[in-house]
């Protein structure tokens, strides 16, 4: 078989590419390991920028976010209980959209037209410096695609990545000393906006998929273990970090989803070796904090897409002579605004009191400061390109 570009990986990253590809007329095949239910069953971001619902119309595939997303205009800030609102609107004149990844994802995997091969084994890049092919198994027989290009989609622990020479890459990552403890309830949100909570006890996100089903989390210890937490146990953390009036208007049930998260910052570099170009978290991870993790891959993609197009179509390599340079811009100071998230609203063991004088400074800082504010504001609904 042969194609423009193999895109490994059909995550939302790897299904928009395929998306604004194919509508261009480029030629796609999407390889991914997991099956299309399993990819669907993974609970992970649920903020959405408004660059990356004007992609998903681009993609032509905005119809139900349009009809089911709900636009949030601002967002709250707790600390030890002290709330504060952010109103991105009247600070900057932006929102935000609450529309699960999850959505993104199903959504875009209804409008796509070309091959998707699910459950592919053993993907395997090859020659991506000189005329690249890809190869898979499927069934027990090896399949083989030869291509123009290689689109590495395939999230964190994906192949692409890992077929690039060592010396040829250089990596930059912080472990953070613990994750997001997360559940998925029926139940209506505590709030209509989100809800970021520093507390002595640990950092809590109260979220929200729709009108009548919340996401929240608390921060753990990095090797705590999800059997530990009885619903009973979370609901009782979640309440004593927040607001006590807050907490009372909480509204618990049984969990339809519980996991734990690790938290990281890393960014790979550059994210172009010959033929294959990296995009999403095979490049890069954010701690969560910012909501940027899905929105940095759309934009990763949007630019790639660009790239491609020009190179299959008009035969032109400025676009993807640029992508590296001009993507690692963008996704550093994302990077930057969620370990800033990240860094003032958890606990750090090691910082100690001096470490939580500090960040009780900067929330005062913070709440008496529109510039700061409109510096949170333009970070968290999407900086321009
Ligand atoms: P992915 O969604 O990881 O997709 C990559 C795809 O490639 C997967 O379907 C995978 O099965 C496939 N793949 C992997 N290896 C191979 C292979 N060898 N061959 C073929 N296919 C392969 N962000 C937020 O903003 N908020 C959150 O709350 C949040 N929670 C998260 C929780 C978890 C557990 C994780 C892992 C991430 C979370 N993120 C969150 C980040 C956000 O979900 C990601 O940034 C986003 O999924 C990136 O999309 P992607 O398409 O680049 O990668
Ligand atoms: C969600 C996750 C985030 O990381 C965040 O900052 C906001 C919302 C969520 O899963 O809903």
């Amino acid at each position: 078989m042969r194609t423009h570009v193999v895109i490994v990986g059909a995550g939302p990253a790897g299904l928009m590419l395929g998306r604004l590809l194919e509508l261009a007329g480029v030629n796609t095949v999407i390889l991914e390991r997991r099956s299309g239910q399993y990819v669907l069953g993974r609970i992970r971001a649920g903020v959405l920028e408004q660059g990356s619902v004007a992609l998903m119309d681009r993609a032509e595939a905005g119809e139900r976010l349009h009809a089911e997303g709900l636009l949030h205009h601002g967002v709250e800030l707790s600390f030890d209980g002290d709330r504060h609102r952010i109103d991105f609107n009247a600070l900057i004149g932006r929102h935000v959209m609450v529309y699960g990844q999850t959505e993104v994802t199903r959504d875009l995997m209804a409008v796509r037209q070309a091959t998707t091969i699910y459950e592919a084994e053993d993907v395997e890049l090859h020659d991506f410096d000189g005329k690249p092919w890809v190869t898979y198994r499927k069934d027990g027989v090896t399949h083989r695609i030869d291509c123009d290009f290689i689109a590495g989609c395939d999230g964190y622990h994906g192949v692409s990545r890992a077929s690039v020479p060592e010396a040829a890459l250089t990596t930059f990552e912080r472990i953070y000393p613990f994750g997001w403890l997360g559940v998925l309830v029926d139940k209506p949100p505590v709030a209509d906006e989100l809800i970021y909570a520093h507390h002595a006890r640990g950092f809590a996100l109260c979220s929200q998929r729709s009108n009548t089903r919340s996401r929240y989390y608390v921060q753990v210890p990095a090797d705590e273990r999800v059997e530990n937490w009885s619903d009973d146990r979370f609901w009782d953390e979640l309440r004593a970090r927040l607001n006590p009036e807050t907490a009372a208007h909480l509204q618990t049930g049984p969990s339809i989803e519980k996991s734990i998260a690790p938290l990281r910052s890393f960014v790979a570099e550059p994210l172009r070796f010959g033929r294959l170009f990296l995009a999403g978290d095979a490049a890069h991870i954010v701690p969560p904090t910012g909501a940027k993790g899905l929105n940095l891959a759309l934009g990763d993609v949007a630019a790639l897409a660009d790239a491609l197009i020009e190179a299959v179509l008009e035969n032109s390599t400025a676009g993807i002579d640029a992508y590296s340079t001009t993507a690692l811009k963008r996704i550093w100071k994302a990077e930057r605004f969620s370990w800033w998230m990240t860094s003032l609203l958890h606990t750090f063991p090691e910082t100690g009191a001096f470490g939580r004088r500090i960040q009780r400074a900067e929330f005062d800082y913070l709440t008496g400061s529109l510039a700061a504010q409109q510096s949170l504001a333009e970070n968290y609904t999407g900086l321009p390109d």
